[in-house]
């Protein structure tokens, strides 16, 4: 079959990378530095190549839902564009199970997660129509466990019967501390069979120019934060603000709940953010996110009016911008502004240190806030301050803004979820 390549290019900063046969090819970076879709590219077309038949490939994250937005899209993208229109006769995809055979070398992409008991035995067992399982993808690897990485290591064994076959696993990820275990299975030793590498955001030539002024901006703002997403250096191994998170998959419907609510953050260079937060048995569950840069408030009420944002939750709102919560009322919402004094974030952070949190796994941008957020480090004496560093804490502000009505009203009676009530004085 004749193929067209359509618009797949690399990054050069990858070329050692993709022509690497060691079996651990370890990939640290910044955000944004192009790991994900070069991995994606690079799968796609040794997949799709006869010299590498009968190799499959295991896409892994912690939790097996977030595949589906993430690796699954990646690949579906790389396919799109290394095949064009002929993707469909070249590749079967299909979403439930989510996977993707590739029809001239019969090689299989599937996807798994590690997040219990079940999920590991469940990698134990697969089987694939022709060869082996032969390559693994952990994304966002700094998630798993050694020990999950160590059951996935031992299904790369036996004989290979086509020479130019090879066992190999990818890791990418942003180095997020430096105690990581990663960094001592892999980048504090030498070996023959270790491959790491290195890249940042002024690597990806196909990164936009707001990327790069928000990059140069976390530089200034917050110093910690730019090591780890602007220079892929190793981060601070301290001072993280909430660490009792559990990132799964639960039932998100309203009924659940003891109540649910809206939580607003607002911006525009920064990000707004808009969370919806389910309680219950004094439990907080993140359930949904709208996260987005460079949006004005119309776009953004369009957004959640696509995707069906419930207007009859209460929608807390920053207090600083009631030009803007008036617009969210007039479209329908329940938007009201959290009163702010002072000590209310330091009051909020403890409040939200008391609550056990689960974060649904489509909530992408809470989850690499919540890893990131941090203590302001003192510049003179070192040490941290009990003031959380400013920058890129827009999902974490409205998850502060979600319980600040029922930190102000312990044992007060019923939070307010819906209702109709609005701020006195806020509408006139
Ligand atoms: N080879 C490529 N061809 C086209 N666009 C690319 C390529 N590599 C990266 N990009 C663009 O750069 C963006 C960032 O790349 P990518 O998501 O791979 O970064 P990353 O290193 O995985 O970041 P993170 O650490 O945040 O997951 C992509 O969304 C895409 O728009
Ligand atoms: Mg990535």
């Amino acid at each position: 079959m004749a193929m067209k390549r359509v618009t797949i290019e690399f990054n050069s900063v990858f070329r050692e990378v993709n022509h690497c046969r060691r079996r651990y090819r370890v990939l640290k970076g910044s955000a944004g530095s192009g790991k994900s879709v070069n991995i994606a590219q690079d799968y796609v077309l040794k997949l799709m190549d006869p010299r590498y038949k009968g190799a499959n490939l295991l896409v892994v994250r912690k939790v097996e839902g977030s595949n589906k937005d993430s690796t699954y899209a990646e690949l579906l993208g790389a396919i799109s564009r290394t095949c064009g229109d002929k993707a469909d006769l070249i590749w079967d995809t299909t979403t439930n199970p989510l996977q993707m055979t590739c029809r001239i070398t019969g090689s299989r992409v599937i996807f798994r997660g590690m997040n219990d008991a079940r999920q590991r035995e469940k990698v134990k067992s697969i089987t694939f129509p022709t060869g082996k399982l032969t390559w693994i993808w952990i994304e966002e690897a700094t998630e798993l466990e050694e020990s999950d990485v160590d059951i996935l290591d031992d299904r790369l064994r036996g004989l290979l019967d086509n020479p130019n076959l090879y066992y190999q696993i990818t890791f990418t990820f942003n180095p997020v501390s430096a105690s990581h275990w990663i960094k001592r299975k892999y980048f504090d030793i030498t070996s023959p069979d270790i491959f790491t590498h290195h890249s940042t955001y002024l690597d990806n030539r196909f990164i936009d120019e707001a990327y790069h002024r928000r990059m140069e901006l976390r530089q200034v703002q917050d110093p910690d934060g730019y090591r780890v997403y602007g220079l892929g250096e190793w981060g601070e191994t301290g001072g993280l603000i909430l660490t009792h998170y559990l990132v799964e998959e639960f039932c998100r419907d309203q009924g659940r709940f003891d109540f649910m609510v809206h939580s607003q953050d607002f911006g525009f260079n920064h990000a707004n953010a808009i969370l919806t937060v389910g309680f219950k048995d004094g439990e907080l569950y993140i359930c949904d996110e709208i996260y987005v840069y460079e949006h004005d408030t119309t776009e953004i009420i369009e957004i959640a009016q696509k995707k069906g944002l419930s207007k009859s939750l209460r929608m807390w709102c920053d207090s600083a911008e009631p030009d803007r919560i008036k617009m969210w009322h007039k479209a329908g919402y329940k938007a009201m502004a959290v009163k702010k004094e002072p000590g209310s974030v330091r009051a909020q952070i403890d409040y939200l240190k008391g609550l056990k949190i689960h974060i649904h796994p489509d909530c992408r941008w809470t989850l690499k806030e919540i890893q990131a957020w941090r203590w302001r480090k003192d510049g003179r004496t070192g040490l941290y301050t009990d003031e959380p560093v400013e920058f890129f804490d827009d999902a974490m502000a409205a998850l502060r803004y979600s319980v600040e009505d029922l930190r102000r009203r312990r044992g007060k009676g019923k939070p307010r979820s819906g209702g109709s009530r609005i701020a006195p004085g806020l509408f006139g």
